[in-house]
């Protein structure tokens, strides 16, 4: 990385020395996956999305690469909260911050976990799932404004560590301000767009049959496919939230030049999810390698330079 070049940046409080880390999701459900982005150049931790209990997650096949992304079901595997809590302490030898995801089945669980995460300064902070497409019967919460509300209403009552807010990609215009709405009435830190594009389906020609088991192959979309929705994700939150909410972009990033167009519609961070599962961690070093480039070409020191500020035609 050119020396002259800061990928530096500040979410929640927490300082990152770079502002790209993994999406939650991939790699990064057991410890020894969380060591490796530890011992990676990712600038943070964030770990699966936590149930209150472990879970075993949807039947296999449930994650396909595809040409243009990915297609996956996992249905919420994971090792209970408790395991990421506990997990907090060793985080802290790598110095860089360690989130923590949490999704809970139902608000009561969110709440549950949440109060036991409380005083855990080793979690620097908490990433409230509201978007997670794959578990049968229970629909997306951030689809529903009423009830994000009456979450964030409950959760705010009991939470510590600071929180920001997984979102699921919104297309239409008028449910940005609704969601924005909400979001602007709690002290939140971040929200983070987007999640997987929830309910999509791959179809394998040859054997006439969906890729995938869980759901009849109905799964979350992630990948090159995304980032013009995620795009539009960070760019309208960026600028309805208060200024205070940073926002972190995550979808369809496998280049500098991915993560580059995420800051400039105004993310802090970028977080990179299908890429990751792909490469592995050395995605870190070698994209932060590239967003450095393109920001010394530009004459840019720091994220901060140019963070939001696309122009428009008119
Ligand atoms: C899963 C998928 C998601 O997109 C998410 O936000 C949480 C969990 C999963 O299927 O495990």
């Amino acid at each position: 990385m050119p020396r002259s070049v800061s990928l530096a940046t500040t979410i929640a409080g927490s300082s990152l020395t770079s502002c790209l880390y993994n999406a939650s999701g991939p790699l990064c459900t057991t410890s020894e996956e969380l060591d490796a982005l530890g011992n990676s150049e990712a600038g943070a931790i964030l770990s699966k999305s936590a149930t209150l209990e472990p879970r075993a997650g949807n039947p296999e096949p449930r994650y396909v690469e595809t040409a243009w992304g990915s297609i996956n079901s996992m249905g919420l595997p994971n090792e209970g909260y408790r395991y990421y809590l506990e997990y907090a302490r060793r985080a802290q030898s790598f110095g860089k911050p360690y989130f923590m995801s949490v999704s809970g089945l139902s608000h009561d669980d969110n709440i549950e976990i949440v109060r036991a995460l409380a005083g855990e300064a080793a979690i620097s902070a908490i990433e409230l799932n509201l978007s997670c497409p794959n578990v049968p019967g229970k629909p997306q919460t951030g689809y529903d404004f009423e009830q994000s509300r009456a979450l964030l209403e409950r959760i705010f009552e009991y939470v510590d560590q600071p929180l920001g807010v997984k979102l699921p990609p919104y297309f239409d215009l008028p449910h940005f301000d609704m969601m924005a709405a909400v979001l602007n009435d709690f002290p939140i830190a971040f929200v983070t767009c987007v999640n997987s594009i929830g309910n999509g389906l791959v179809i394998d020609v040859q054997a006439e049959s969906v890729v995938i088991k869980p759901k009849s192959g109905f799964g979350g979309i992630g990948g090159d496919f995304i980032k013009p929705t995620a795009l539009a994700n960070v760019r309208k939150f960026y600028t309805l939230l208060r200024e205070d909410i940073a926002i972190i972009g995550c979808g369809g990033v496998k280049t500098g030049e991915d993560a580059f167009e995420h800051i400039l519609c105004g993310a802090s961070a970028v977080q990179i999810g299908t890429q990751l599962m792909r490469e592995g961690v050395d995605c870190f070093a070698r994209i932060a390698g590239e967003l450095s480039t393109i920001m010394q070409a530009k004459g840019y020191r720091d994220i901060d330079s140019f963070r939001g500020k696309l122009k428009s035609l008119d």
